[in-house]
Formats: structure tokens, sequence, C-alpha cells
């Protein structure tokens, strides 16, 4: 007999889907109108939750499933997951570590890219036929090179090695910030966030959310400067919006590239007009190698946490 699985949030590759409905009798939650009345009429057989990092599950629906045995994250943020809560019901919770590193550090390299190089406004006046109407090299302002810049990262996991790898590679002196200063790494670690980002060009925010809430206010962009660039790959509430806006209104710093937001998919409307902000829907992990492999893991937790073992993954049991 099949068991009952929640589904949160739609999985997007063909074969991991496959092998979910193979294995599994599948409750798509995201595709259920009435979600309330879905979860009622089904709690009690539900023994494994699939969600995505940024949704994560509330101790509601929690404590709503008795039979439940494992959440099964498909992401590497827990922030939207009470771990403690999770922990004190003997639940495992899961996550995709490592399965994302690579593309999540391109993309972040991409938007300082893009941002420094000025490359959407380019790309836009190419596709809008403004070159043909202005042909002079004067029609678009110089861009900034990134090579060389300093890069200050904050949150040196998994992700944030990887970006220090790449942006190594184009010539920029590295520092960074965590809750602790890491031997294994030959850059410059500065504990104070201010003070990295005085200290740095490109500001790259690769850290989890769990306990850093707002960290990026007015002060820390004061810091970065008006020829600074703010990059966020992480989670948006680690900045305080009000304050990234205002900072971009007023060219207290150049420019932003974000992939995340705090209120997804909301993102403030002063951005949509910002020829120095560089957007993206919550991609950095949207390729088919990471959400491949991440749907691979997701797999092995349900397979473990369902037979009983502690899923390999799990942070709370
Ligand atoms: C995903 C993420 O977009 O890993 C995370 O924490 O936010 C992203 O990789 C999301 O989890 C998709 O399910």
């Amino acid at each position: 007999m099949k068991r009952h699985v929640l589904q949160l949030n739609p999985i997007l590759v063909p074969a991991i889907n496959d092998k979910l409905e193979s294995r599994y009798h599948m409750h798509r939650l995201f595709e259920q109108e009435d979600k309330e009345a879905y979860i009622a009429r089904h709690a009690a057989v539900i023994e494994g939750v699939i969600t995505g990092g940024h949704t994560g599950i509330s101790n509601a629906l929690m404590d709503q499933l008795p039979a439940l045995k494992v959440v099964a994250v498909n992401g590497v943020g827990t922030d939207a997951v009470d771990l403690n809560h999770a922990r004190s019901k003997g639940l495992p919770v899961t996550g995709t570590f490592g399965a994302l590193t690579e593309d999540v550090a391109d993309l972040a390299l991409g938007l300082m890219l893009a941002v420094c190089r000025q490359i959407c406004p380019g790309h836009a006046f190419v596709q809008r036929g403004d070159w043909v109407r202005h042909p002079s090299p004067a029609a678009i302002p110089l861009a900034r090179r990134l090579s060389g810049k300093r890069v200050g990262i904050v949150g040196m996991g998994k992700v944030g090695r990887a970006i220090a790898q790449r942006a190594a590679a184009f010539g920029c002196p590295i520092a960074y910030t965590d809750l602790r200063a890491m031997d294994d790494l030959p850059h410059r670690f500065i504990a104070d966030l201010p003070q990295l980002a005085r200290e740095s060009d490109v500001l790259v925010l690769a850290a989890a959310a769990d306990k850093a809430q707002g960290i990026v206010n007015a002060a820390v962009l004061d810091a970065l400067g008006r020829e600074g660039v703010l990059i966020n790959i992480a989670r948006g509430k680690l900045v305080v919006e009000e304050d990234l806006v205002d900072a971009l209104q007023r060219g207290v710093i150049a420019g932003a590239g974000l992939d995340v937001f705090v209120d997804e998919p909301n993102v403030p409307a002063a951005l949509l007009q910002m020829d120095q902000v560089v957007l993206q829907a919550h991609r950095a992990s949207a390729t088919v190698e990471s959400r491949t492999a991440m749907g691979e893991m997701v797999l092995a937790s349900l397979e473990q946490g369902l037979a009983g073992l502690r899923p390999e993954g799990s942070l709370t049991t």
C-alpha cells in the first residue's frame, strides 16, 4: 500500500514527479482550492511532507498531522520552519544541502556582472531598437568593472564559499563576516557588518535568515557607499527593504542585484523602475541540474524517514 505524502510546492522536474507518483500517494496541496478543507480531510493519513525553503511548514500544520514522520525541505533555507518545534516532536526536518551550491553561486556572479556592467539596460537598449536610433556611443553611460573589486560576503557557508571561489577568479580581494572566523579560509574575517560594508565594493548576502532578520539596514547601506553594490541570493528578510529602496533612490549605493524579497512575489514598486537594479524571481537554484539533485535528496529523505530511520540530512533528529 502506498504511503501518503503532502506536497506544499510544485516540483519542476518530471522525472522526480514520476518517482514520487510511483512510490507514494501524493497530495498536491498547491493544486487545491480549499486547502484547509483538503488538509482536514486527509490529515490522518499523511506521513511525509515536501515543502520549499521559502514556504516551510507552520507549527499548526505539523501539529495537525498525527502520523507525520518526516518534513523534507526542497531547499537549504529552513528559516520558514520552527526547528525547535519539530525537534520537540522528534520530527526530522531535512534540507538539500550541497545540491544547489554551484548554481546559487553562479547566479550571484551573474548578478554582480549584470549590475556592474549594466547588462540589462544594455540589452533593453538594443532590443528596443535604440542603438539604431541613437548610434553614438555616448547614448549609453559607461559601466563599472567587476574584476578586482573588493567583495564582502555575508555568510561563509557552502554558498558563500562558492561565491568567494568565483570572485577570486575575477581577481577580487575577499573579506567576509559570519558568526565566527573560519581558519580554513585564506580570506579576511571582519566581524562587524558595517565595517565589512565599508571595506567592500560589492556586498553579497549568502547567510541563513533564521536569526539574521534585517541585518542590512540604512547604516550598512550607508557604509557600503555610493559606488557600492548589494547582491542578495539568500533571503529578502536579511534586508530592511524600505532602507534599500531609499538608499537606491537617493544614490546612497550604486545598485543592487536581487533574487529574493521580503514578501515574494511582491517586489517593492520603486525597484521595478530602476536601471541600476537587476531583479530575479527567486531563481538561484532553478536549474535542471540543481532541482534534479534536490529532488533526489527529497526522495531519499522521504524513504529514510518513512522507514523510521534518521534521514541523512536531518537537522532536528
Ligand atoms: C528554492 C530556496 O527556490 O534553497 C532554498 O532555501 O529558497 C530555493 O533554493 C526553494 O526552496 C524551492 O523549493
